[in-house]
């Protein structure tokens, strides 16, 4: 296999986006834009940046591979590892780095490990820089300022 992220990209835009070019826009735009938020604060923060942006492109499959919205981080965590284990090209530690930062990416409130932390950030990040002119949820008030800071972005709200 010749790069993983790749691979897994042609996999998931073949699962998520099929026949359907309206799930660019509905989907694809936030998958990929909270992989790359991912990938962005791996390398700020000194984590595996490959193994964030597969935390990012896989965090919503629970529901954008045509399952519910409800419960579907538990469901979507499911769905990957049965995905990756399927690729043969993530180990066992990856596969449960990987899940549990899905699995735990709508607790929004709750502080987990640094990967879910990170997911959290980026899906957050993804949110709440897709129109400056939308106000920020309230569940996600607190970690939005504080990516301010990490970022020293003097633009608190
Ligand atoms: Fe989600
Ligand atoms: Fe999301």
């Amino acid at each position: 296999m010749q790069n993983r992220l790749e691979e897994l990209r042609k996999m998931l835009d073949r699962i998520v986006i099929g026949n359907e070019p309206d799930k660019i826009c509905m989907y694809a735009s936030h998958m990929y834009g909270v992989s790359k938020f991912c990938t962005l604060l791996a390398e700020k923060r000194n984590l595996n940046a490959e193994l964030a942006t597969t935390c990012g492109m896989l965090h919503d499959i629970g529901y954008m591979a045509g399952g519910s919205s409800d419960n579907h981080a538990i469901e979507g965590a499911k769905r990957a590892e049965t995905l990756l284990k399927e690729m043969k090209a993530y180990n066992d530690n990856e596969i449960k780095i990987i899940t549990n930062a899905i699995a735990n990416h709508s607790d929004k409130r709750s502080i987990h490990d640094e990967y879910d932390e990170l997911l959290k950030d980026a899906d957050v990040m993804d949110h709440c820089f897709y129109n400056n002119d939308f106000s920020i949820a309230e569940w996600e008030f607190d970690r939005y300022n504080n990516l301010l800071i990490e970022f020293g972005i003097n633009l608190i709200k």
